[in-house]
């Protein structure tokens, strides 16, 4: 293996600046990497990092080529990105990970789960809906879950309907049905696949749903579960991203049923909400663990280090306009508790404006702190709704 590297060691072109592009370029310039961010919001969180941001549509195929001109190798921090533009640059030699045409399955919801039922990954059972029907509702039966084919995220594309009155609430848009599945616990498995098939899976942690705005309450890592459950979600994670061939991070989500049964419910192309905690409590963060992939580097230890949980700190309701952080101090005295803003110009209420990980001899400790931290810190906003 020829080992010499001139600094930078590669130039990486990131597609959206968001928060979790922001927790990419810091990885990156820690392995001596340099970025360039493309975003419609200048002085996005990602950009500010960077230093070095292209403002632009995701999707406008002239901003995509100028990024892919200006470095080394190309990759994403969300799904919704028009990929026409991509495969074409990919066709003309840039390199783009994970590979487009993946990205173009994922991204579609539909044919994600086709491609899940298809390579035998077990998932819940569902139905094309292209336009929604109420026949068609009642005779694949109910509860079921409508899933919009693009743009959801958070909850925001899924419609829960427990019954045929639920059916009112129906998104007009086209997407499948799919079984309600009776979940005993949500899980996640941050997978990582580079270039040369080399996989590695980090260990399985548990996602704690808030019921009414579906974003995540707590994340647990590891998950509360038995042995042999954790080693089977890791295994269909890693047999996933195998199946898809993917390359880069991928973060894939499962129910676990009472009956102790596993199934995909989707996976995310990039790094994800549930692998934050990764960067305090594991020996590689996911960011740097995407960028080894992508950049054909040996990749890292996935090994947890420490018990850990992570909560988001969401915009309060009731405000909005620039950020008020309060109780920043009091939580930072306690120990364990490891804060990240991502430094957006703007709170809403419910707007990811920042996480927490909490570090502890147990979860349960972890988690007694996690949620003195929810009730401190308050993100208002200078604007009273
Ligand atoms: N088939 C299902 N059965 C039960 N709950 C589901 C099902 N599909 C989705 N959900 C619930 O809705 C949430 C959001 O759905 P998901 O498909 O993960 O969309 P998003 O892209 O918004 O994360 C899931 O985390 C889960 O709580
Ligand atoms: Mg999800």
């Amino acid at each position: 293996m020829e080992d010499l590297y001139a600094y930078p060691v590669a130039r990486i072109g990131l597609i959206g600046g968001g928060q979790l592009g922001r927790m990419m370029v810091k990885a990156a310039k820690r392995l001596g990497c340099t970025c360039v961010v493309l975003d419609p919001l200048q002085g996005s969180p990602a950009g500010q990092v960077a230093g070095h941001q292209i403002v632009g549509d995701y999707s406008d195929p002239a901003r995509l080529r100028e990024l892919a001109e200006s470095c080394d190798v190309l990759t994403f921090e969300l799904e919704d990105i028009e990929t026409e533009t991509l495969i074409r640059l990919e066709a003309e030699g840039h390199r783009i990970f994970p590979r487009p045409h993946l990205l173009a399955t994922i991204q579609d919801k539909y044919r994600q789960k086709q491609f899940l039922h298809d390579a035998g990954i077990p998932t819940s059972d569902f139905l094309d809906m292209p336009t929604p029907d109420a026949t068609a509702f009642a005779e694949f039966g109910y509860p079921l879950v409508q899933k919009a084919r693009r743009g959801g995220y958070d909850g925001r594309g899924v419609v829960v309907m427990p019954d045929a009155e639920a059916f009112a609430g129906r998104m007009p848009v086209p997407g499948y049905i799919e079984r309600f599945v009776e979940a005993d616990k949500e899980l996640a498995v941050m997978v990582a696949r580079n270039v040369h098939g080399e996989c590695r899976a980090y260990p399985v942690v548990e996602m704690r749903f808030h019921p009414r705005d579906n974003v995540l309450d707590y994340l647990l890592a590891p998950a509360q579960v038995p042995l042999d459950i954790a080693r089977r979600a890791e295994d269909i994670a890693v047999r996933t991203v195998e199946s898809m061939d993917g390359v880069g991070v991928f973060g894939i989500e499962l129910f676990l049923t009472a009956d102790g049964d596993l199934l995909v419910n989707e996976v995310a192309p990039r790094t994800h909400n549930s692998g934050h905690h990764t960067i305090e409590a594991c020996v590689t963060d996911q960011f740097e663990q995407h960028l080894r992939a992508i950049l054909d580097l040996p990749l890292g230890d996935t090994r947890q280090l420490t018990p850990a949980t992570m909560v988001n700190l969401l915009g309060a309701p009731g405000f909005q306009g620039r950020p008020m952080i309060r109780g920043l101090a009091a939580a930072l005295a306690i120990p364990g508790v490891c804060v990240h803003i991502y430094g957006k110009a703007v709170t809403k209420p419910g707007r990811k404006m920042g996480h927490v990980t909490v570090v502890d001899d147990s979860v349960e400790e972890a988690c007694a702190k996690a949620r003195r931290v929810k009730e401190l810190i308050m993100i208002e906003g200078d604007i009273k709704l």
